[in-house]
């Protein structure tokens, strides 16, 4: 049967709406499996990539839309390689990309039939590189996930929200044409790329001040996707309580429950697989200037952190306009997967652990693995009783009931079998 005729029946599926989202058991196993993934590469890759100020520029520049469409027209990424790309990224260890299939700006990263301002239609490039990376995924057996912005510089029927306000020449809001919009490139999205597993939404909080409260129809929506494809997990960067039809939840900037970044002062954790996200450097997408990467280590200990708290690491890396990730996010990678090789049984498939002033902890059933993240020693650890083993010397101290090395060093990792 064709795709679309396939894609046609989900649809008539859809009537009448479900009254409650309960996820099909592919989406629990699919939950499973992304959750057991703990690392993970964003990409921010568009055509605000030329200008290398970051994926914002349209907004943050003071551009009008007609100034800054005029990249497309000169977008020619010449050494963009999707199976390079995909191969680093398994080279490091990570497990699934999540990719920017169009970003505020409304540019479409795909050939939608949806707008002519995509890759294939409005750039001299014309190649759709989301075909091309997913391809690359397949054949390297890496997940991929696509984000995908609800808010629109560019449309005229996007009703405006915080942002984005001297961006256009014209406005003709109308929500009703713009969700299905959003709804028309959805399922092209998840019918034209069989291994589509996730969708990032990103942009609802362009409305969270708004006097009257917005409605996104966001549970429609997703009742839409997982109509289509149940196992699709659907995150959105919302930074409030997971809306029903979700199916992990996601931290910018922030792990889980420190709430340091000041976008989430009320976000609770729920019971959903979780993902945090943060840059290598300090911006999403390429912007020239910002050298300022983070060490390997810095980026390890992230990682381990995230784990500890229960979640994943989502790692932003802004590809050049020139389609080659940045030679020092490529050496970061590298180190990490370095590391992943020798080290990666302490963060994959493991469960929240805890934190501790040497460091923290990681668990799978019955062994904790001790991450030494401190010069402080010795390394403590409550234990009801003896451990069975431990990769370094210790002792137990039975009526204290705790267990002690005071061999350890900053970065050690240490098993121990309860
Ligand atoms: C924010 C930004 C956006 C970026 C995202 C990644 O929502 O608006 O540019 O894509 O965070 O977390």
């Amino acid at each position: 049967m064709k795709k679309a005729t396939l894609c046609l029946m989900a649809l008539l599926a859809l009537l009448p709406l479900r009254a409650q989202y309960v996820p099909s058991p592919d989406n629990l196993q699919a939950r499973q499996e992304f959750e057991s993934f703990r690392f993970g590469i964003f990409f921010h890759w568009g055509i605000y990539s030329e200008f290398a100020q970051g994926e914002w520029y349209l907004n943050s520049g003071g551009l009008t839309h007609d100034e800054y469409q005029k990249a497309a027209s000169c977008f020619y990424p010449i050494r963009f390689d999707a199976n390079q790309w995909v191969e680093a990224i398994k080279d490091s260890g990570a497990r699934y990309i999540t990719f920017t299939s169009r970003h505020h700006d409304g540019f479409s990263m795909w050939h939608t039939l949806q707008s002519p301002y995509n890759i294939v239609d409005a750039t001299p490039f014309k190649r759709d590189v989301i075909a091309e990376l997913s391809q690359a995924c397949r054949q390297q057996g890496v997940r991929l996930h696509l984000y995908y912005s609800q808010l629109d510089w560019m449309r005229p029927d996007y009703p405006l929200g915080r942002t984005g306000h001297h961006t256009r020449n014209t406005l003709a809001p109308d929500y009703d044409s713009y969700y299905t919009f959003m709804q028309n490139q959805l399922r092209e999205l998840l019918c034209n790329y069989d291994n589509v597993e996730g969708i990032w939404f990103d942009g609802y909080w362009d409305h969270d001040s708004d006097a009257t409260p917005f409605d996104w129809r966001m549970e429609q929506l997703y009742d839409y996707i997982h109509t289509l494809k149940p196992r699709c997990l659907i995150g959105n960067n919302h930074h409030i309580t997971p809306i029903p039809g979700e199916d992990f939840q996601m931290f910018e900037r922030d792990f889980p429950g420190e709430k340091t970044s000041g976008f989430n002062p009320d976000q609770t954790i729920s019971q959903l697989p979780l993902e945090m996200c943060e840059t290598m450097n300090g911006m999403w997408g390429y912007k020239v200037s910002d050298q300022n990467y983070k060490s390997s280590r810095e980026l390890i200990t992230m990682l381990v952190r995230a784990a500890s708290k229960g979640s994943n690491l989502l790692l932003n890396i802004g590809p050049q306009p020139n389609g080659e990730l940045p030679a020092v996010a490529l050496e970061r990678l590298k180190d990490i997967g370095v590391w992943m090789r020798q080290h990666g049984e302490s963060v994959y498939g493991t469960t929240r652990g805890e934190e501790y002033p040497w460091g923290v902890t990681t668990r799978k059933g019955h062994t904790l693995y001790l991450h030494v993240l401190q010069d402080t020693v010795p390394v403590t650890l409550p234990a009801q009783k003896k451990p069975h083993s431990v990769s370094t010397s210790f002792n137990y101290d039975k009526r204290t009931k705790t267990l002690i090395i005071t061999n350890a060093q900053k970065y050690d990792i240490i098993k121990v079998d309860l």
